[in-house]
């Protein structure tokens, strides 16, 4: 789980036309800006060519779209009926949207924890896939037709979506709606995180937290395209079998048992790579545990998240618990601590187009030849 009690349909990236289950009827409640069009159910019952001929085709268009509508559990995101066909600006695309995926941070968004999602009322939703159904003016490189995955700070949870061409990625042959869908965030933060940062190597070691989640399973498939790597990996114990298959060499239940004293068990030196996706007094323990020459990346802040609304004694801890050093003790320690936020890096599209551009062969080779690679989209969303 996300640290909290999430429903597994949440974890699953989804067809969005199958994932109307947190969300009500729209007739039960009709937004307060994109409301539900007036006419809309008149206008089902009228004949068409009635319609047609009072209301331009623009106005008339309506998506349906996931909205949160204010802080809080899953109540607060609707099911809704957005009005009016969106207009796109240079560089732009439509998608019709096929799947999106649902992220460890969609839920801290949902709890008023994610600063890169603007006030409710608002459409969450950083990745989707679908099919290109308009193309702005100067988008020399997509088409009507072409199948995508795209990324964006919001907004993806809708049945049509405007993202920046750019933003996109051609899915390749083969990959289904799902698995493009799980694929940008995951992927492109494992992989970033494990090769810019921790420029990872033959024989070495990672600490893979939250293994069974969607970055924890991307990193292990990751780890597993270079030779020798050992991967420790915590979760809870159920998922140990699966974490295993898909690369983990040593599973950590920690839930149960000290992760530190584990890991020392086996590697009394400590680790190369640490990804720290929990923060607080988990980052301490992080960079006590790395080896002289070790890299601490943290990513994330896990351990704020207790339950479905914002608990604030979690996220006072957290804080609490925050981690600092001073350059010295960096210096004498022969460490490094790397932070890693995709959120912030959505300007940064040659950086995150070489990572798509690796990810790809990485898959390419996977899907081409599964038993020569471990690398392969083995999970829609976090939970197998
Ligand atoms: N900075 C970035 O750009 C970026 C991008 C993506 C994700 N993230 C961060 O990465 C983390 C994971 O995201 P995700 O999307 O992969 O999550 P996810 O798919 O929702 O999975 C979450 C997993 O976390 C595990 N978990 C929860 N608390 C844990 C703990 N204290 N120790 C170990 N495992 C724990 C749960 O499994 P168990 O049942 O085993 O507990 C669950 O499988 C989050 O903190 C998220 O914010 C950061």
């Amino acid at each position: 789980m996300s640290g909290e009690d999430a429903p597994a349909q949440q974890q699953n990236a989804v067809d969005q036309k199958q994932e109307t289950k947190p969300a009500e009827e729209p007739k039960t409640e009709p937004p307060k800006t994109e409301s539900e069009p007036a006419g809309a159910a008149e206008a089902a019952a009228t004949p068409a060519a009635t319609t047609a001929d009072k209301v331009p085709e623009e106005e008339a268009f309506t998506y349906r779209a996931l909205v949160l509508t204010g802080y809080g559990g899953y109540d607060k995101v609707k099911l809704q009926v957005k009005k009016g066909k969106p207009a796109l600006k240079a560089g732009e695309l439509l998608v019709r949207v096929k799947a999106c995926g649902l992220n460890f941070a969609d839920l801290m968004a949902r709890q008023g924890l994610y600063d890169r999602l603007p006030s409710p009322p608002v459409t969450p939703g950083m990745e989707c896939s679908g099919v290109v159904e308009a193309v702005g003016e100067e988008v020399t490189d997509r088409k009507v037709g072409d199948k995508v995955m795209a990324l964006n700070r919001f907004g993806l949870w809708q049945e049509v979506a405007v993202v920046q061409a750019s933003h996109t990625f051609l899915i390749p042959e083969g990959m289904s709606f799902e698995e493009a869908a799980a694929l940008p965030v995951n992927y492109i933060t494992a992989y970033m995180m494990l090769f810019d940062f921790g420029n990872l190597r033959p024989n070495q070691s990672v600490l893979v937290h939250a293994a069974a989640g969607g970055v924890g399973i991307a990193a292990t498939q990751l780890c597993k395209t270079v030779k020798d790597v050992t991967v420790f990996g915590t979760a809870s114990a159920s998922k140990h079998e699966t974490i295993s298959q898909g690369g983990v060499t040593h599973p950590i239940d920690y839930r149960t048992k000290d992760y530190v004293e584990e890991v020392r068990k086996i590697s009394p030196k400590g680790l190369d790579i640490i990804l720290d996706p929990l923060g607080g007094s988990d980052t301490h323990k992080a960079y006590n545990l790395l080896k002289p020459m070790g890299k601490l990346i943290t990513y994330g802040a896990a351990n704020m998240l207790a339950g479905q609304k914002k608990n604030l004694l979690a996220v006072a801890k957290n804080w609490y618990h925050q981690f600092s050093i001073h350059t010295l003790s960096l210096i004498q320690g022969n460490k490094s601590v790397c932070g890693f936020h995709l959120g912030y890096l959505d300007g940064e599209t040659e950086l995150i187009t070489q990572a798509m551009d690796t990810i790809w062969i990485c898959t390419s080779r996977a899907r081409s030849s599964p038993a020569s690679t471990p690398l392969g989209i083995l999970s829609r969303w976090a939970m197998p």
